[in-house]
């Protein structure tokens, strides 16, 4: 049998790297950026590897014509072209509004979840589009392929694609952290059951953090399932492409608009999507306490939130977008002057100019409530060049790999927040410097491959 590493590669993911928008009517693709796109991508363009992906919007389901085969800057993609209505179920209702809830411990049990007569019909679109990616795969996979299969939006391919596929190996890939048991508990059995029986019908389960890989198998003790093979791999973003987008024209360009309003200021950043994982409103309830304590630092302060829509399908996602432009608005009501915005907040999707963001910061601010790993808190430190300080979540994937050289914050804590920012903005030059270099150095140990080739050999 050929070994692992020399199989014919299918990677499985909700969203693929190629998203398409419509030019004069005409779908125009663009390859998506971060660490999957990066990890993976590479070994699509040199012939290895397949990518099965949905189509995520009306664009995405033009350019997929008939055969579903779509192509762009180097990719060639499997686009399955779902109904809407349930692609929108399974992925709205069960994958954003259920299971990231879950394993990231957001529900306030009083209210939700409540699994009604909707909840049911959007499982059952669960199921069927993970049928779909399945009967996909049955039909697309080289013979003896390893299919990487992406995180919780198909945690039931395997199980069904195995039953014509024996000759395939599956590895799935949990990008979020991975509820414990008493985090799964509010799903119901049946629902649980299946998600854990599919999941160990995998020949190997992969995890960001040795925490999340532990509650996975504590999951499987706790409801009767098999725990099976599983491993801990972290994922880094390419920091070559990053490099390359820091020296850009459009990051410069950036970069000369933000000056004026970074002016001589210390600047504290942030760039999230606005998900409710991320724990922006909380940040700035923080900056603000910092600027009731510290009047003199009025003026002599910015922070730069780049912080983008996200899942706006969801009534929850909305609600809380605006909460935080009202955050932003109130800070800025209370201690704004004409030469002085206090939070600049950025909420258009740009790469470039978010990158010349984490170029530029004194404090990067990361202070997620749970986060499967955080790609933002590696990028930041490789691309700063002001020894940059990073205040970090002890609950993002990434504080174990940071944990030496970033400033700990305990997501909940707005006071202690309050006062680990303060302490990051007015640390000696010396000890900044020292800090910033470690912090580069641990952010960029692994490299996208590593992490693709830990999956390849977990089988
Ligand atoms: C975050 C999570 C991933 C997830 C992704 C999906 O990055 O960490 O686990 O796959 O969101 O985002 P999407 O925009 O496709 O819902």
């Amino acid at each position: 049998m050929a070994d692992a590493s020399s199989r014919p590669v299918v990677i499985a993911s909700n969203r693929g790297p190629l998203s398409f928008s419509l030019v004069d009517g005409e779908p125009v693709g663009r390859r998506g950026s971060g660490g999957l796109v990066s990890g993976l991508a590479p070994l699509v363009e040199s012939g290895q590897a397949r990518w099965i992906a949905a189509a995520m919007s009306d664009a995405d389901r033009a350019a997929a014509g008939d055969d579903g085969i779509v192509e762009a800057d180097g990719l060639t993609v499997h686009m399955l072209d779902i109904d809407p209505e349930v692609h929108r179920r399974y992925y709205d209702e069960v994958s954003n509004s259920t299971l990231w809830f879950v394993h990231h411990g957001l529900y306030d049990l009083v209210r939700s979840p409540a699994f009604d007569v909707g909840w049911w019909e959007a499982w059952e679109s669960y199921r069927q589009v993970n049928a779909a990616f399945a009967d996909a795969i049955v039909a697309d996979a080289p013979p003896g392929a390893t299919v990487l299969v992406q995180d919780y939006h198909l945690c039931l391919v395997a199980r069904r694609a195995r039953v014509e596929r024996d000759d395939l190996r599956f590895v799935h890939f949990h990008h979020t952290p991975f509820a414990g048991p008493d985090g799964l508990r509010v799903l119901p059995p049946v629902v649980r059951s299946e998600l854990l029986e599919g999941l160990a019908s995998h020949d190997a389960c992969g995890f960001h953090t040795k925490q999340w890989e532990s509650n996975y198998r504590q999951c499987q003790e706790a409801f009767g399932g098999i725990e099976g093979s599983t491993f801990a791999a972290t994922i880094n973003s390419d920091m070559d492409d990053l490099r390359n987008v820091a020296r850009s024209k459009a990051c410069e360009t950036a970069l000369a608009e933000l000056a004026p309003v970074m002016a001589d200021r210390a600047v504290i950043a942030r760039v999230d999507r606005m998900e409710l994982s991320k724990n922006i409103v909380r940040g700035f309830a923080a900056y603000n306490r910092l600027l009731e304590r510290r009047h003199d630092l009025h003026t002599k302060v910015v922070f730069l939130a780049c912080c983008y829509p996200s899942r706006l399908g969801v009534e929850d996602y909305r609600r809380y977008h605006d909460e935080v432009i009202e955050a932003v608005e109130a800070v800025n009501e209370r201690w704004g002057t004409d030469d002085w915005t206090p939070v600049v907040l950025m909420t258009e999707d740009d790469f470039p100019r978010s990158v010349a963001v984490l170029r530029s910061y004194d404090v990067l601010l990361v202070n997620p409530i749970r986060d499967g790993l955080n790609l933002v808190a590696k990028e930041g430190p490789v691309l700063n060049e002001r020894d940059g300080q990073l205040v970090l979540s002890t609950e993002a994937g990434a504080w174990t790999e940071l944990a030496d050289a970033a400033d700990p914050v305990f997501p909940f804590d707005v006071e202690a927040t309050t006062d680990t920012l303060e302490a990051a903005l007015e640390r000696e030059p010396e000890q900044r410097a020292f800090r910033a270099s470690e912090l580069a150095e641990s952010a960029a140990l692994r490299t996208p491959q590593d992490w693709l080739e830990d999956q390849l050999r977990a089988v």
